[in-house]
């Protein structure tokens, strides 16, 4: 497993400073060539003649956790003596498309793709198949073309399902204000996250330990175990916050000018990741009518375990990017060898059933973030300030 995945990485990184250069560099001007050729079976020129590439294409660099996804593909790349480069897509499909067709241009055999936009992504992989590029979807799906090789996920389920039971562990008695946030409706895991929370809070809504504030579509499916994908449209549609801060901090401070003083008080927040969480939070820490929140959120960003030590967000779910960067560089490395990725289960993106390999998540709070986040080595302690 580890020679496979040295392999793996050196044949990757090979193909990412060919990509890197443009043009195939002439082998001695490989960088730690040497290295390369010590750890991997083929020979040179069978690469060269190959002419293995991968290229990695991620959603935005204006949010922490895309930028983890960065470091983390650089430091397991990196750690075998190369440089790699990674494209951003910035929030825009074109610039995404236009990303996807450089690589194919460049040669590429593969590519890693997340989408900004889970639809909208289908035509620049139907692009990359036609040229003969395999596709791998990282943690998002792309939907709507069976031209997708494999994805490689977290158990996105899981992550509403925990940020849920937080809130439900949390809450006593009954007529506790619920507040309903959601991801960006053209993120296929927005759909899912709100799923795996859904199915754990409209029970405790039915049994009168919550109620929902801010949202009539919500409220008027309380009753339903089950929503279809329209269904959690309409209501995703009320409560999204795009994946962005300041729409998530507007939408909060206009929730809370709508809602009475009974609104307030303790309440519960169900904030769909990190970066939302930490501007949702800000919004109800300032109404002086708001005596305490809970509010929950994912990706254990750096900012948001400060939050979580200074007693400002609650939970995080914490989803080891080490993990899926390597599960997303074996699926390349069995891809380009003509192979079948291992797959766990599929998901259904509309078009196909996409063989996919999903990883568990953890709940992160107050009580075990050093634990789990410090001593099991994922930050460093020097990060953060009031650690105990
Ligand atoms: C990812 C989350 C991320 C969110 C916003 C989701 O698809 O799974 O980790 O916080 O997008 O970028």
């Amino acid at each position: 497993m580890k020679k496979n995945l040295l392999k793996v990485l050196s044949l990757l990184m090979l193909g990412l400073v060919i990509l890197a250069a443009c043009t195939p560099a002439a082998p001695a001007e490989a960088p730690a060539e040497e290295e390369a050729m010590e750890e991997e079976a083929p020979a040179e020129e069978e690469v060269m003649e190959e002419k293995i590439a991968v290229g990695i294409v991620l959603p935005t660099k204006d949010e922490p956790r895309w930028i983890q996804d960065e470091a983390r593909f650089t430091e397991a790349l990196e750690a075998e003596g190369y440089d790699v480069e990674i494209l951003f897509s910035q929030g825009d499909s074109a610039v995404e498309l236009t990303n996807v067709q450089s690589l194919i241009s460049k040669g590429v055999e593969v590519i890693i793709i997340c989408p900004h936009d889970g639809t909208a992504a289908a035509a620049a992989v139907n692009q990359a198949a036609d040229a003969g590029v395999k596709v791998i979807s990282y943690d998002r799906l792309i939907r709507e073309t069976d031209k997708v090789d494999y994805y490689v996920t977290f158990d996105s389920i899981a992550v509403g399902a925990q940020q849920a039971q937080y809130l439900v562990d949390n809450a006593t008695g009954t007529g506790n204000p619920l507040y309903l946030y959601a991801g960006a409706a053209s993120d296929n895991n927005a759909f899912i996250f709100f799923r795996g929370a859904w199915s754990v809070l409209q029970p405790k809504i039915a049994d009168g330990t919550f109620y929902i504030v801010n949202s009539s579509e919500a409220v008027a499916l309380q009753d339903k175990a089950e929503l279809t994908r329209d269904e959690e449209a309409n209501i995703i549609g009320q409560i999204t916050t795009e994946w962005n801060f300041d729409v998530a901090k507007t939408l909060a401070e206009s929730n809370l000018t709508a809602a009475t003083a009974a609104d307030k008080g303790e309440v519960f927040l169900l904030a769909p990741n990190d970066g939302t969480a930490r501007a949702i939070a800000d919004a109800f820490a300032a109404d002086p009518e708001v005596t305490q929140y809970w509010v929950s959120g994912q990706d254990a960003e750096k900012a948001s375990v400060q939050y979580i030590i200074d007693g400002k967000q609650s939970m995080t779910v914490w989803k080891d990017v080490r993990t899926l960067v390597a599960d997303a560089i074996n699926a390349a490395v069995t891809l380009l060898e003509g192979g079948a990725p291992e797959a766990s289960g599929a998901y259904n993106n509309g078009a196909a059933d996409i063989p996919a390999i999903q990883s568990a998540v953890v709940t992160v709070d107050k009580d075990n973030v050093k634990e789990t986040l410090i001593d099991g080595g994922y930050y460093e302690a020097g990060d953060f300030t009031g650690l105990e």
